[in-house]
């Protein structure tokens, strides 16, 4: 099989490798892909937003499918240009990439098919933002309806911080268009956890569950980031919590959107809060996490490819999805001032010792070469290391002695991902 992953962060390195891995692959390509990649793939330096570069690229390998792995190139219908051209894509068309490109249809669609969700009111305006803030003494939750790289969610604790969230959207163009309209949502309170599963239209498997930290600093404080480091199997779930998820989630979410016209194939990835009322949907996304896929990947124990092919023609019924029995984590190593402001271009240290060390990946996530051929930092996160143990602990241990020697200064990490 012809394959080409459009690209170039951690979750493609890991999606990448993945792949390589299988009897059925026979060509891979990543596009724009990164230093970590191009040690066993081809890269093209075609960036993931690019689409008529993305056909291109996918007609002159003959790809027998495309595995788009970022959220803006769903959004922006590459999927549905690959098909026009008669070339099969792995993740949702543009119409159902909405789940995760407009939080409004989101949470609209959810209510239309009674899919437990926060209470939630759609706001243009300061006014009717204010009367909402008020209402709940702003104990809320802000959202940019649009996508904002992970960053247009603010967790509000008083009105006058949801204020300032909504005015620094509404009308400080915080997000440009997509903070033009805003979502001010009840806050909810429970365990976090995330569930993947892969859709062909009709069926839904599950793909793995993972804990993603996504505040910046330890003991989550600071700001909310794409995702500091992550463990699988979430810690919060158990079968019957799973099954909950999948019947009252899960399979409504793909016969719904089937009900609407939009056929949702590919990674369905529900964020997910269990509280004392049950799992509600915190958000939807329309592809594998990042960081979550660092964890999720070296946990399968069926072929990728074998799992694409079968989405992609429909017949994924005929499937079943195994796991080894270990547990992963994986530590996201950023870029001090992240998810702020952050320098680019920063030399980083050798860690190629740590390549060959059996149960240890070193996952690059935003990494260049500059001109001599160094290897420097060109991404907030930049790398994530990934271990797989027999406990949390084991995993930790290890993963973090990798990450310590790495011993990047001009870089920071969380200390407790996956500690309970
Ligand atoms: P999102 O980008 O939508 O996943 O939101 C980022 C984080 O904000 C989530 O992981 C939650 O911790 C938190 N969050 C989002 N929506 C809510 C909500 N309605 N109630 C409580 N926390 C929320
Ligand atoms: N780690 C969160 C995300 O990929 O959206």
């Amino acid at each position: 099989m012809n394959i080409l992953v459009v690209g170039g962060g951690g979750r493609e390195h890991a999606i990448a490798e993945s792949l390589s891995k299988s009897p059925l692959t026979t060509k891979l390509v990543v596009a724009p892909g990164n230093p970590g990649i191009e040690t066993f793939a081809e890269c093209y330096p075609i960036a993931a937003d690019d689409i008529p570069g993305q056909c291109q690229l996918a007609r002159e390998i003959k790809a027998d499918f495309v595995f788009i792995g970022p959220e803006i190139p769903l959004v922006l219908g590459l999927k549905d240009e690959l098909l026009k051209l008669g070339i099969n894509a792995f993740g949702p068309s543009k119409n159902a990439a909405k789940l995760e490109g407009s939080k409004t249809f989101s949470r609209n669609f959810c209510q239309r098919h009674n899919i437990p969700q926060p209470e939630f009111k759609y706001c243009t305006d300061i006014a009717t933002a204010r009367k909402q803030i008020e209402l709940l003494n702003g104990y809320c939750v802000v959202k940019a309806d649009g996508l904002a790289a992970g960053k247009g969610v603010v967790v509000c604790d008083t009105v006058d911080q949801a204020l300032i969230a909504s005015t620094e959207m509404l009308e400080k163009n915080k997000f440009g268009n997509a903070g033009k309209s805003i979502l001010i949502e009840e806050r909810i309170n429970g365990i976090e956890a995330s569930v993947f599963a892969v859709s062909d239209g009709e069926t839904a498997i599950l793909i793995g569950t993972a804990q993603d930290h996504k505040r910046a600093y330890d003991n989550d404080q600071g700001p909310n980031t794409g995702g500091m480091g992550a463990v699988s199997p979430a810690p919060a779930l158990n079968q019957n919590l799973i099954e909950e998820i999948f019947k009252n989630i899960i399979i409504p979410t793909i016969n719904g959107m089937k009900l609407e016209g939009y056929s949702y194939e590919g990674v369905l990835y529900a964020g997910v809060m269990i509280t004392n009322k049950g799992p509600k949907v915190i958000e939807f996304n329309c592809r594998f996490g990042d960081p979550e896929t660092q964890v999720i990947l070296p946990r399968l124990n069926t072929d990728l490819v074998d799992i694409i092919q079968k989405t992609i023609s429909k017949s994924l019924k005929d499937v079943t999805i195994d796991f080894i029995p270990q547990n992963a984590i994986t530590i996201v190593i950023a870029s001090n001032g992240y998810p702020e402001e952050f320098d680019k271009g920063v030399l980083l240290p050798s860690f190629k010792k740590f390549d060959d060390e059996t149960e240890i990946s070193v996952f690059h996530s935003g990494t260049s070469r500059d001109k001599s051929g160094n290897l420097v930092s060109n991404g907030g996160r930049v790398l994530s290391i990934t271990s797989i143990g027999n406990n949390i602990e084991e995993c930790r241990q290890k993963a973090y002695s990798v990450v310590r020697a790495i011993n990047w200064k001009q870089g920071f990490y969380r200390k407790d991902i996956g500690k309970v």
